[in-house]
């Protein structure tokens, strides 16, 4: 229980989307329902589910970018959801998210040292040689090089983007990454080589991932535990050797003969 790094219990969340002319009346959409799961400090979780089954709707709850009508989110102890300003504050800088798409998550108009430099700035590491040494750092440990930090985002490839992408979520130090399908939008060669420096730094900087995706062979590599998501509610939950030896929910078996048969 004690080296829970995230407890997330009973979330529930609806979107209550406002009249249109399309669909002139309100509608509420049930899009989290009766979510519990756990992380482990260092632990790599999948969240795996077709799309629009409400992973992305998980993750921003976490992040406290949206708020759930009911349950709790505990990190390292604490509920989120209870937390003032400053709390929430504090909270963002242990928690950093990967998004899918490297080209709308970096500034277009700011050179990589100043988009690396920017989080540093929000959370007030004034010393412009502090800063500096931290950049150094992370750039070498995503695989950047120091002539890379005078360019803009449109002079790299996605993957180089992605890793620049990485090198901002991990400059405060945080504990815990979301990636929300980071290499979905690659090309499967360079796919392979984002998510080993992922697994290198997860290593090395002792983090705690959830990694959220539809690739099962993918999620099969990295994870140590799999949730499986169907229609808002995690259907099973278990170490990823279990979960593809013994499936025991008809859906994850829906999911695992679809693989098998792309595979073919
Ligand atoms: N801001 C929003 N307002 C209303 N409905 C939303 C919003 N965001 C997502 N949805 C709906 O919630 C469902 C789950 O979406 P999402 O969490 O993005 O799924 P996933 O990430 O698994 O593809 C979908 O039906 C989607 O259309
Ligand atoms: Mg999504």
């Amino acid at each position: 229980m004690d080296n829970n790094l995230i407890l997330i219990k009973n979330l529930e969340m609806t979107y209550n989307s406002e009249a249109s002319f399309l669909s002139p009346k309100k509608e509420a959409l049930h899009v989290l329902k009766n979510i519990n799961l756990d992380i482990k400090k260092g632990e790599i979780i999948s969240l795996v589910g077709e799309s629009g089954c409400g992973k992305s709707t998980l993750a921003n709850c976490i992040l406290k970018l949206i708020k759930p009508q009911k349950g709790e989110i505990f990190f390292d102890g604490s509920d989120i959801l209870k937390f003032n300003k400053k709390e929430t504050f504090e909270y963002r800088k242990k928690i950093q998210m990967i998004f899918q798409n490297p080209y709308s998550s970096l500034n277009p108009k700011m050179k990589i040292k100043d988009t690396l430099a920017e989080p540093l700035l929000i959370h007030k590491v004034n010393s412009s040689e502090v800063r500096e040494k931290r950049i150094d750092e992370i750039i070498e440990l995503v695989g950047i090089s120091q002539s890379d930090l005078k360019k803009y985002p449109h002079e790299f490839s996605g993957g180089q983007r992605q890793r620049i992408a990485i090198a901002r979520a991990l400059i405060l130090k945080p504990q815990f990454i979301v990636a929300d399908e980071p290499v979905s939008a690659l090309d499967v060669s360079i796919c392979a080589s984002i998510i080993n420096t992922l697994l290198d730094l997860r290593q090395k900087l002792n983090l705690t991932i959830l990694f959220i995706s539809h690739d099962l062979n993918l999620v099969r590599y990295l994870s140590d535990r799999i949730a499986v998501m169907n229609k808002g509610e995690i259907v099973e939950f278990k170490t990823t050797n279990e979960l593809f030896e013994k499936p025991k929910d008809d859906y994850t078996k829906y999911l695992l003969s679809s693989i098998r048969t792309i595979k073919t």
